[in-house]
C-alpha cells in the first residue's frame, strides 16, 4: 500500500499515523487507507475511476484539463453518492477524446467514530482517441495471482493507450476481499493504470468461485457489459468473454455458470458491432478473448477446452465478415501463433503465464502502414513478432 500517495486527515485535522493518539495504530490504518487510484474502461468520452476501501466510505473525482483541477464528480447519478466498503467507482462523462486529464480522488470514511478524510496524488489519465493516426497498447495475460509475475510485467510495460489484462487474472474467487485486491490493488498494490487505463477481459477462472459474481461489482467495462468494441486511433479491438472452458453443466461448476447465453448474445451483438462504421472501417481489427478461438491440436478432448469451440461456433461468420486479422488470448500457458488459412482468415496469437518461464509481455504499435505486434519473456527476450498490414 503506498500511504505516500495519499493525504490521510482524521476528524480533529491531524494526519493519521502521525499523531500521538494514532501512535499504537498504524498497521489499522495502513490496513484502512485506500488504495492508489485505477483508471478502468477508459472511453473516447470518458473513464472510470475506481479505488479500494477497506471501510465504508463515500468518494468523489477531482478532474480536469491541468492539475489545478476544477470540476468534481460527486455522485453516482442515481441520487447518491458513491460509495462502498471493497471500492467506490466514480463514472466521468462528457470529457474530450484524446485528451489528458489530471485527477485524484477523495475518500471520507462513513464510519461515525472516524470521520476521516484521504485525498489522493494527483494523477492523469488519458481518454481514447478514434481519430488519431497512431496508437500503442499492451496486453498481459494468465497472471493468477502470480505477485513476481505482475510485478514483472509492469516494470516491462510501457506507457500506452490502453493495457488489456485479457483474463485468468485470479484463481477462483473464494475469499472475501479478494476480487477487490486482485483487481484494484494487484501484487500487494502496485500502480498499474498510471501510464494506461485498463481494460479487463475475464477468463474462465475469473468467472469460477462462490464470489465470482463481485467482479462486476469492481472492474468497470465500457457499456457496462464483460464485452465492449474500442477504437484507439487505427486500430478496433472487439473484447469478447469466451467464459467458462467447460460445458455449463459440467459437474465441476456445481450448477453456476451461464455462459452459453451469454456467448449466445455476444454472437447477436458482434452481427451489429462490426456494421457500426467506426468499428467497420477501421484500418486493423483485432479481437481480444482469454480462450483462443483456434488451438494447435483441435481433436483431443482433455476435459477441459485448450480452445472455445462453443464460441467460435458463435461468433466466427461474423468475425470472417468483419474481417477480423488477429486474435490475441491466453489460456494455455503456452505461446503460440497460429498463421490464418482458407478457412480461418484471422491469425491467433497465444501467450501468457502465471510462472517467470510461462509469462509473456505483448506489445503493439499501429500508424499508417502496418500494426506491429511484439511478445517478450520476462527477461525483455523478443520471443515472436508479427506485423499487421493496413485493410484500409
Ligand atoms: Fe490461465
Ligand atoms: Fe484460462
Amino acid at each position: 500500500m503506498e500511504r505516500r500517495s495519499f493525504l490521510h486527515i482524521s476528524a480533529a485535522g491531524s494526519i493519521l499515523g502521525a499523531s500521538a493518539s494514532h501512535a499504537q495504530e498504524p498497521q489499522d490504518e495502513e490496513a484502512k487507507a485506500p488504495g492508489i487510484p485505477v483508471a478502468m474502461a477508459p472511453r473516447p468520452d470518458g473513464i472510470e475511476i475506481i479505488w479500494r476501501t477497506h471501510q465504508l466510505a463515500r468518494g468523489m473525482v477531482e478532474f480536469g484539463p491541468t492539475p489545478e483541477l476544477g470540476s468534481t464528480k460527486r455522485d453516482d447519478g442515481w441520487g447518491l453518492r458513491p460509495a462502498g466498503s471493497e471500492s467506490i467507482r466514480v463514472r466521468l462523462d462528457g470529457l474530450q477524446p484524446g485528451t489528458t486529464y489530471h485527477y485524484r480522488t477523495v475518500t471520507e470514511s462513513m464510519d461515525k467514530k472516524d470521520a476521516s478524510r484521504s485525498v489522493s496524488a494527483i494523477r492523469t489519465f488519458r481518454t481514447l482517441d478514434p481519430a488519431a493516426s497512431a496508437t500503442r497498447f499492451a496486453v498481459w495475460n494468465d497472471t493468477h495471482k502470480h505477485a513476481d509475475t505482475i510485478k514483472k510485467l509492469a516494470e516491462l510495460t510501457p506507457p500506452s493507450d490502453f493495457l488489456l489484462w485479457n483474463g485468468d487474472i485470479c484463481n477462483d474467487w473464494y475469499r472475501e476481499g479478494e476480487v477487490a485486491d486482485t483487481i484494484l490493488t494487484p501484487a500487494g498494490g502496485i500502480d498499474h493504470s498510471a501510464n494506461h487505463p485498463l481494460l479487463l477481459v475475464r477468463g474462465n477462472h475469473d468467472v469460477r468461485g462462490t464470489l465470482a459474481h463481485q467482479v462486476e461489482d469492481h472492474a468497470p467495462m465500457p457499456d457496462g457489459k464483460p464485452w465492449f468494441a474500442i477504437r484507439s486511433g487505427p486500430v478496433t479491438a472487439i473484447c469478447l468473454d469466451t467464459g467458462e472452458d467447460k460445458p455449463d453443466d459440467h459437474p465441476y461448476l456445481f450448477g453456476r455458470a451461464a455462459c452459453e447465453p451469454m456467448r449466445q448474445a455476444q454472437a447477436e451483438w458482434l452481427e451489429q458491432t462490426i456494421t457500426r462504421p467506426e468499428f467497420a472501417n477501421a484500418p486493423y481489427r483485432i479481437v481480444f478473448c482469454h480462450i483462443p478461438l483456434r488451438w494447435t491440436d483441435e481433436t483431443t478432448d482433455h476435459g477441459y477446452d485448450w480452445y472455445s469451440k462453443r464460441s467460435r461456433d458463435l461468433w466466427h461468420d461474423s468475425l470472417v465478415k468483419w474481417g477480423a486479422q488477429l486474435v490475441i488470448s491466453g489460456h494455455t500457458h503456452r505461446d503460440a501463433h497460429i498463421r490464418s488459412n482458407d478457412r480461418f482468415p484471422y491469425q491467433q496469437l497465444v501467450g501468457g503465464g502465471p510462472k517467470h518461464a510461462q509469462a509473456r509481455l505483448i506489445t503493439a504499435q499501429a500508424d499508417k502502414s502496418k500494426l506491429a505486434i511484439r511478445m517478450t519473456d520476462l527477461d525483455g527476450k523478443q520471443v515472436r513478432a508479427l506485423d499487421l498490414p493496413a485493410l484500409v
